[in-house]
């Protein structure tokens, strides 16, 4: 009988993802690696984090003075043709306390390159060394993992690693698998003539077979065949992946799974993202000082060149400029809003050309209304977090998103298309009456520019003239939106509990 109560058991956790902030981040993604090891740290889990050794993880690493220290060199595994080399090269996660480690795993010729992501030949290579590499310092450390953490396509065949290729090896005699999906329109799909460098042909029995008929692999779906259970972001995401409408083919395969698919809402990371102790903005502010925001407001304007008008609202938008994001919309609705209104908008994105195009042209139509910044920032992002009255965000589908609820914790009123977490976690202001009917934010439900006109046309009305009453009754549904709970404390729980249900610890 073991001495401590099965629920305080820690557990062994290994934690592998294509990102993890600050060292590595394109998106949410990066985000939650960054912050649910940390949170399960602090609940006396050892938890160990694997992630490639990108150029940008040299670079940030070089910039920010992190120590790496070299842990196992001179490794290598076949996978088809190529024997692969690798080293392991070990930082501490920032802000960590207990520390958590990062283990980056180390091939220039793979990893060396400009993004994390690439259009390369040999991506599926890439993510195919990642998982072998976490699974063999796991043997070289003599790390029984309770739990494997896969998150997305790129970690996605661990689940079926660990019960076939790495079966021999007692330390794994235990080990379940979760597998959590982030965003089920990337699955890693490849021709079957790559299997052999995925290192698993041995095993290529288990790979869905009419796939393999029809010369195709998916790494995405041989995670969801063998992970001992599947999580996505939201309650609401798990319920639409689990249909033909939004599960990308993969719907069949998760209603199979039945019971096994859960939604956890992620959390946000409220040492990186809340207003009272943001180290990247100007002026730090809280719910009963939202007088402090306004300078947020004024140096944004300044940062990105606009005129400061403190009655016109500032809109927001951070994104990678993806289908995914809606922007289709923005293209049919802003250019006349503009036209018409005295409003203003900030967007920091990058990716599909198309839409750089859109934002970029706006902004040179309305130069006094509209600012549009290419690349990627995480103090501007901060900085339209905090400066913004509205944030918009009509997502034609979302896992999760978290920027919507950066911008709560910010008091920055969401705009948002009721689809996936932002429908878990926006709630529609009804009225303009004081109590507004417990709402949060903007929420329009149908996928279209009519809608999401009505939605900024509401929120002009709900803005009014931004100043006395008017101000009055905004800053109430800005306070509600700032002490929400969204914080990682309250959900890391039920990451634990889906650990402990499938080993039973
Ligand atoms: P997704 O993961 O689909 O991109 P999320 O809302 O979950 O959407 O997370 C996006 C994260 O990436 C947020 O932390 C957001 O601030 C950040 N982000 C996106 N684009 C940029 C950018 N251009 N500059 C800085 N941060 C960005
Ligand atoms: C994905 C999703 C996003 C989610 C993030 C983190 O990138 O697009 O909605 O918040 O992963 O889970």
């Amino acid at each position: 009988m073991p001495s401590t109560p099965a629920s305080s058991t820690p557990l062994n956790i290994l934690f592998v993802s294509a990102e993890v902030a600050p060292f590595a981040k394109t998106g949410g993604l990066g985000d939650v690696s960054g912050a649910l090891p940390r949170y399960l740290a602090r609940l006396g889990h050892d938890v160990r984090v694997v992630l490639p050794l990108y150029r940008r993880v040299r670079e940030y690493a070089q910039k920010h003075g992190v120590t790496f220290t070299r842990v196992l060199d001179d490794l290598s595994v076949q996978l088809g043709q190529r024997k692969i080399s690798f080293s392991i090269i070990e930082a501490k996660l920032p802000g960590t306390s207990p520390a958590v480690s990062c283990y980056f795993v180390a091939n220039p010729a793979l990893y060396d390159r400009p993004g994390i992501y690439t259009q390369d030949p040999d991506e599926h290579l890439r993510f195919s060394l990642l998982q072998w590499a976490a699974l063999k310092l796991c043997q070289f450390q003599r790390f029984a993992p309770d739990v494997v953490h896969a998150n997305d396509w790129q970690t996605a065949l661990m689940p079926l690693m660990v019960k076939t290729a790495f079966a021999w090896d007692k330390l794994f005699a235990r080990t379940k698998s979760v597998l959590t999906i982030h965003n089920i329109g990337h699955q890693g799909g490849f021709s079957a003539d790559l299997l052999p460098d995925t290192g698993l042909t041995e095993v290529k029995e288990h790979f869905h077979q009419d796939y393999l008929s029809q010369g195709r692999i998916n790494f995405l779906l041989t995670g969801i065949l063998f992970a001992d259970a599947i999580t996505t972001v939201s309650p609401t995401y798990a319920r639409e992946i689990s249909t033909a409408e939004h599960g990308v083919g993969m719907d069949p395969f998760l209603r199979s799974r039945g019971p096994a698919v859960v939604g956890i809402l992620n959390g946000i990371d409220e040492d990186v993202w809340s207003p009272e102790v943001d180290a990247l903005i100007p002026q730090r502010y809280d719910a009963d000082h939202l007088e402090l925001k306004e300078k947020n407001k004024k140096a944004l304007c300044e940062s990105q060149r606009l005129p400061y008008h403190p009655r016109a609202p500032m809109f927001g938008i951070v994104s990678r400029m993806a289908w995914q994001k809606g922007f289709d919309l923005c293209m049919e609705v802003l250019p006349r809003l503009f036209a018409q209104h005295d409003a203003q908008l900030v967007v920091l994105g990058s990716g599909d050309p198309k839409y750089e195009g859109f934002f970029a042209g706006l902004a040179r139509q309305y130069p006094h209304k509209v600012a549009f910044h290419q690349g990627f920032s995480e103090p501007l992002a901060h900085l339209i977090e905090a400066g913004s009255d509205f944030f918009l965000m009509p997502s034609r589908y979302e896992p999760c998103g978290l920027n919507q609820m950066y911008s709560l914790r910010y008091g920055t009123l969401p705009i948002v298309h009721k689809t996936g977490g932002l429908a878990d976690t926006v709630r529609l202001v009804r009225s303009t009456r004081t109590d507004q009917g417990g709402g949060n934010g903007i929420v329009f439900e149908h996928f279209d520019g009519t809608a999401l006109k009505w939605a900024l046309s509401w929120a002009l009305e709900l803005w009014g003239t931004g100043d006395g009453p008017d101000r009055a009754r905004f800053r109430e549904i800005q306070r509600r939106g700032m002490r929400e709970e969204l914080g990682w404390s309250r959900r890391v729980g039920e990451y634990v509990r889906v650990y402990r249900s499938i080993t039973g610890k």
